[in-house]
């Protein structure tokens, strides 16, 4: 039954799906929500809903407070931490560390290239999730973007709502507490990487506009902005992330302040693009405080296993995986699968 796919047995199945439903499912369906849905009424048993979840995050004080006088923000991180997270892994899966988080996160204390990532993601999450969630009515005390040189009276005639990456910026700054400038060497570089994720999100804004009137006439046209796919701001942080600068402190001769100086880049400290970190990180080869190690990770035979097995060579095994396969399109919107199951070799590195 499937002539081309040797040493593979085949099995008829009926797969039923929308084609319009799996078209627009993408990047963790947070884009494509410029159509402002209805708001949601707020009714006492939610409203007590969001306080318990505000209790179960790990907030400090003015975050709690924060946290309860918005319905829609405990939500929000949630969804904050999900993203980053899924991000994360996703943009290390052939890095000898793969985002893994457990043990005593301690990766998160020290001043490595990957805690400047972990801090610059997650900032980006947040200020990403804030501004989808303001512009699709999740969050009470914002709406859509209401910036004055956007014919903004069309958008909402319309029914076009912007991303609402200004108050998402105030609030996440409000949120983090990073008002403050401290003089510690550790803050700096925080709340330096911190920034450098929001500016990110912030450069993937994009004006979109579109036309109404006659046959493309363009009588009335409507403009909104809208934050690019979080996969894209992760697939920067990354970039920035592997030319990250380390820095060292240095006393200002003029001002008297101390601030960050890039270890090659002759006095001018670092851009405000540049990821920056403090120390060199471990090989992340063998397992120690900060990750499992590299032992049983998957990788691909001719690019991958060298580097991501250290050396160490790598296990082959076989495996069996289903696949869809001679799809065909019935009448509308449904499709006709068969399954096929194809043998193939997986790598994954070995322990000694
Ligand atoms: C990361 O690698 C470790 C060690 O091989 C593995 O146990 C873990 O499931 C991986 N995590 C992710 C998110 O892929």
């Amino acid at each position: 039954m499937c002539p081309r796919l040797p040493r593979t047995a085949c099995l008829l199945r009926l797969t039923v799906l929308c084609i319009i439903l799996s078209q627009t499912s993408a990047y963790f369906g947070l884009i494509g929500r410029e159509f402002l849905p209805a708001p949601i009424p707020s009714d006492a048993q939610s409203d007590k809903a969001h306080l318990k979840q505000c209790e179960q995050l790990a907030l400090n004080r003015r975050q709690k407070r924060l946290c309860r006088r918005d319905p829609g923000l405990a939500e929000t991180l949630r969804e904050s931490v999900r993203l980053s997270l899924l991000e994360c892994r996703y943009q290390f899966r052939n890095e000898r560390w793969n985002c893994s988080l457990d043990g005593r996160g301690s990766l998160i204390k020290r001043g490595f290239k990957e805690t400047a990532f972990l801090l610059a993601i997650s900032s980006a999450a947040l200020s990403h999730a804030l501004a989808k969630a303001c512009s699709s009515g999740r969050m009470e005390r914002c709406t859509c973007d209401d910036s004055p040189e956007l014919q903004h009276r069309e958008a909402w005639k319309w029914g076009i709502c912007g991303d609402n990456l200004k108050y998402s910026t105030k609030l996440l700054k409000n949120f983090l507490g990073s008002k403050r400038v401290s003089k510690d060497l550790r803050a700096q570089i925080d709340s330096h990487n911190v920034n450098v994720g929001i500016r990110a999100v912030k450069s993937g804004l994009k004006t979109t506009c579109k036309c109404h009137g006659v046959s493309g006439s363009c009588a009335v046209r409507t403009c909104w902005k809208q934050l690019s796919p979080f996969h894209d701001t992760g697939r920067l942080l990354k970039f920035r992330y592997d030319s990250a600068v380390r820095v060292y402190s240095a006393t200002n001769d003029a001002t008297g302040e101390t601030q960050l100086a890039g270890a090659h880049r002759h006095n001018n400290g670092p851009r405000p693009t540049d990821l920056v970190y403090l120390e060199d990180s471990p090989s992340f080869c063998r397992p120690s405080r900060y990750s499992p190690g590299t032992a049983g990770r998957p990788c691909a035979k001719d690019t991958s296993c060298q580097s991501l097995c250290c050396g160490r060579g790598y296990n082959t095994a076989l495996r069996l995986t289903t696949l869809s396969c001679h799809c065909q399109v019935r009448w509308c919107c449904h499709v006709e699968c068969q399954t096929c199951v194809r043998e193939e070799e997986v790598y994954t590195c070995k322990k000694h």
